[in-house]
């Protein structure tokens, strides 16, 4: 589900001809639509219950205009640097809907995160616990946490997203999770309110979700048992979407209702905060990369149709072995198709965005649109063989706007000084 669709045989973003953003803006060039984003956030918020924090997951797709629009909903951030953080202040969400992750987060960031007064910090080592609360005592401060706990149970649509496995560095042991906590609970600086799991991203696997819930459960069952402060539990993100036909799900709808039943399922009676960390389920479909067929290399066994977006731009493909399907913005009246390899202009056999893909016959010029790019396209882009970042538009039914616009080449010059003995 999400909204573009053809009208009159051209792809358009909600009421926007996609043909006319190629125009204005150029290619390549990330569209996403907001009654999309829109959609998708309120029904996750309706599936985990209207009670529960939802905190958008940034990482999936930082642009200014998504998190805008994210905001205006209500949604709170899940956050992974002070850039992210600074990113979604910027955005209007307020430091008391912000939650920051990861297991690298350095003193610098902590501090900013303390006196930004965000909302809760998931903390997924005991040396970073021990660092946090010396930085927050030093200011007077008492942060609120919870403990990010590895609960020995991955899963994940690729090896590299999978985070919950005990091979994975994520969280601290789930051997060593009660004493921590203990630990934390009696530090200065920190004031433990509960538990953070995220077992990998794009899971279909409800089943292994449900399973490293339940030990979750379990522990904060026994948490309060020895009357300590047990209110949060924060379950992460990780809700698959189908890239392609044949995924168990329809995109958004029964995967949503099927997930929120299991939460409640496994989190009834239990008297605690759920908190849930999105990203790709939310703006997943609601993005597209647009971009232009700039040759057709024919050889005898094989079909190169050469594009102007690239592994930079979009690095799904190359990184994960992803799939994602290729839509014509012209739909093709003859009805011909062919079997093409779409690739871009980088200097390696990875920038490929499909192989052996049957598509409706294509030439020089026309514009296609690499679907379901809305989550981790534009935010893991590159400058790559000095290729200008590119931009992103926002529609919003008939209107459309830059969000970012193309980089310039003056500002990819201005990134590098000269040192002295060269000048
Ligand atoms: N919370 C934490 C702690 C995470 O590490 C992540 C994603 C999320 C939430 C959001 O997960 P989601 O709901 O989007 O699955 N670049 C990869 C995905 C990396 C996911 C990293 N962590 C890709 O393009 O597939």
């Amino acid at each position: 589900m999400h909204h573009f669709d053809y009208q009159n045989g051209s792809l358009y973003a909600e009421g926007v001809d996609l043909a006319t953003i190629a125009q204005e803006v150029g290619t390549p060039v990330y569209v996403y639509s907001s009654a999309t984003l829109e959609r998708h956030y309120r029904v996750f918020k309706e599936a985990v219950g209207e009670k529960s924090h939802v905190f958008y997951a940034v990482k999936a797709n930082g642009n200014l205009g998504v998190l805008m629009t994210l905001a205006k909903l209500g949604a709170g951030a899940d956050t992974v640097s002070e850039g992210e953080i600074r990113k979604a202040l910027a955005a209007g969400i307020p430091p008391g809907r912000i939650v920051f992750s990861g297991v690298g987060k350095s003193a610098q960031e902590l501090a900013f995160a303390v006196e930004a007064g965000i909302y809760q910090i998931n903390v997924e080592s005991e040396s970073e616990l021990e660092a946090l609360s010396g930085i927050a005592a030093a200011r007077g401060k008492r942060q609120a946490i919870v403990l990010r706990v590895n609960p020995e149970i991955g899963a994940g649509g690729h090896a590299k997203i999978t985070t919950g496995g005990a091979a994975n560095k994520f969280g601290v042991s789930w051997s060593e999770a009660e004493r921590l906590y203990v630990r934390a609970a009696n530090m200065a600086g920190v004031s433990i309110k509960g538990l953070a799991v995220h077992i990998g991203s794009q899971i279909f696997d409800f089943a292994a979700l449900e399973a490293a819930f339940i030990r979750m459960r379990g522990l904060i069952e026994n948490l309060k048992a020895q009357g300590l402060p047990a209110t949060r539990l924060d379950l992460g993100g990780g809700v698959g979407v189908p890239y392609e036909i044949g995924y168990p799900f329809e995109y958004g709808t029964d995967s949503l209702q099927t997930y929120g039943q299991m939460v409640r399922n496994v989190t009834k009676g239990l008297d605690v905060e759920l908190g849930f960390e999105p990203g790709r389920v939310i703006a997943g479909n609601a993005g597209l990369l647009l971009t232009k067929v700039l040759y057709l290399n024919e050889r005898a066994d094989r079909s190169f149709l050469v594009v102007d977006a690239a592994m930079n731009d979009l690095v799904r493909p190359a990184m994960y072995e992803a799939h994602h399907e290729i839509w014509p913005v012209r739909k093709s009246e003859s009805g011909t198709t062919r079997t093409y390899d779409v690739v871009g202009p980088i200097c390696e056999s990875s920038d490929t965005f499909a192989t052996e893909r049957i598509l409706p016959e294509l030439k020089a010029g026309d514009l296609i649109a690499i679907m379901t790019a809305g989550a981790y396209g534009a935010s893991m882009s590159s400058t790559y063989n000095q290729r200008l970042l590119v931009p992103e538009v926002l529609v919003k039914e008939r209107e459309f706007a830059v969000t970012r616009p193309r980089q310039t080449f003056e500002e990819l010059l201005g990134l590098d000084r000269t040192p002295d003995w060269l000048a």
